[in-house]
């Protein structure tokens, strides 16, 4: 069923009945080329720039940490500061007659603001931001249009949107104009994005058959915008072009020589592409040059961070030896929120600790008063791994670890873990075993 934002406009074309919800103040601006500039006209409403609420806190984006500068007689905001370190402190002294404001809340909170910086420049010199006194204090209000349903339209006219759009982008951050055919413009899958995720921050984008990468590129885009933390998932093989496996063949190379797997389109083409837009800059340490719609320069890449998996075959025998532990550790890194850098461990020591992610495994279960012990001094962890093949040891164990814990069990075999679309052994019984 569609809930669509803003009646108030009904598609000029067709409605689409699809599941989409768009926000009128800010899809529309790409939606709809003919606006008329009704928006400016609407009344605006006051909204807090700090966030408040889950994610809202200056530790979970320290980007959009940083002093919004004020008159204090005039109440006119003059300068936007930079963000600081985590470990720094936020600085209150005055400048001339301005007085930093910093996302902190009435309760002496640090939280962030909306936007990075980037975004409250953006939104100050469209003249939506407002500096007002509450309560003995000086707080930023964002003005913004009232929220209203609209039917997105069947056909989407922009530039913006157009293939030939996707092509520069990918020329702008490949160097090369023949990687990938008829790529999509990142726009076009931002604002699908936005459809179906512009009340979900957090939400996690799926596309398993990645082709060039638009699609992590547009859910970066939109995490710019609105300050979201969403993630993206993308899955492809590594397919070689016809025209060019024909080529390649000709010269004696076959399917998994090496030479003929750099051509494949995800070795080609979706991981350095989503690698260098991110990082701004090519592996070769040229600096991506041009700039996206809002204006953000493309060597200014974004703040995500990455990781490339290879999905390949392991030899049970070794998984059930328990040497499969440092391909498994991927897994747990992504099931724990993708969280920090990912390290690489053999799983020989009785426990393992992540140093940057929140999550830790307890790979002999005989060591786990040790682990507990040693959980304390890592307060952020929250996701415990605990090997062991005995329902009823993990229950114990995730008893004793407590509600502050998401415990999860692992079997010793841990391809077990992961299996789908196969019997389960141990609820099947022996029987299933024996046919
Ligand atoms: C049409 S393209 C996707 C285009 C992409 N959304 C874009 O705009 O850049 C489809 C991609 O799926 C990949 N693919 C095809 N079969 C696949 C499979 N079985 N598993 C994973 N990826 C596959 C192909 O390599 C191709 O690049």
């Amino acid at each position: 069923m569609c809930v669509c934002r803003a009646s108030r406009r009904a598609s000029k074309v067709a409605e689409i009945h699809g599941g989409a919800i768009g926000s009128r103040s800010s899809a529309e601006r790409l939606l709809d080329e003919s606006s008329d500039n009704e928006t400016a006209s609407q009344e605006l409403s006051e909204v807090p720039l700090r966030r408040w609420g889950q994610g809202s806190q200056r530790k979970h984006r320290h980007s959009m940490f940083f002093p919004i500068y004020v008159d204090v007689s005039s109440l006119a905001i003059k300068e936007v500061g930079d963000p600081i370190a985590l470990d720094s402190a936020p600085d209150f002294t005055a400048k001339d007659r301005l007085s930093p404001v910093w996302p902190i809340d009435k309760n002496n909170i640090e939280r962030r603001w909306r936007y990075g910086k980037e975004g409250v420049e953006r939104e100050l010199k469209n003249g939506l931001l407002k500096a007002v006194r509450e309560a003995g204090r000086i707080e930023i209000k964002h003005l913004e249009a009232p929220t209203e349903f609209f039917l997105p339209k069947t056909l989407w006219l922009n530039k913006a949107f157009s293939g030939a759009r996707g092509a520069g982008f990918l020329k702008a951050i490949l160097g090369t104009d023949d990687a990938f055919s008829y790529p999509k413009s990142p726009y076009v899958v931002q604002e699908l994005i936005r459809c179906v995720t512009h009340d979900k921050p957090a939400a996690i984008i799926l596309d398993f058959f990645a082709g060039s990468g638009t699609t992590l590129h547009a859910t970066v885009l939109m995490n710019a915008e609105d300050g979201g933390k969403r993630q993206c998932l993308l899955v492809t093989n590594n397919e070689v072009e016809e025209k060019r496996a024909r080529e390649l063949q000709k010269q004696g190379l076959r399917p998994g020589d090496s030479e003929y797997e750099k051509a494949g389109i995800c070795q080609n083409v979706t991981w350095p592409r989503c690698k260098y837009s991110l990082n701004g800059v090519r592996d070769d340490g040229t600096v991506l040059a041009g700039s996206y719609v809002n204006g953000r320069e493309l060597k200014d890449g974004f703040d995500e961070n990455i990781q490339f998996f290879s999905l390949a075959f392991v030899d049970p025998a070794l998984v059930e030896r328990g040497d499969a532990f440092e391909g498994v550790l991927p897994i747990l890194w992504l099931i724990a929120g993708a969280i920090g850098e990912r390290e690489s461990r053999r799983g020989s020591t009785p426990w393992y600790i992540a140093t940057h992610s929140p999550f830790a495994v307890l790979i002999r279960e005989t060591k786990f008063n040790e682990f507990r012990k040693a959980l304390r001094d890592r307060t952020d962890i929250r996701c415990v791994f605990l090997v062991t093949d005995s329902d009823d040891n993990f229950a114990a164990m995730r008893r004793e670890l407590g509600r502050r814990y998401r415990s999860i069990q692992l079997y010793k075999s841990y391809l077990d873990n992961f299996r789908i679309n196969a019997v389960d052994k141990r609820a099947a019984g022996d029987d299933a075993n024996s046919e």
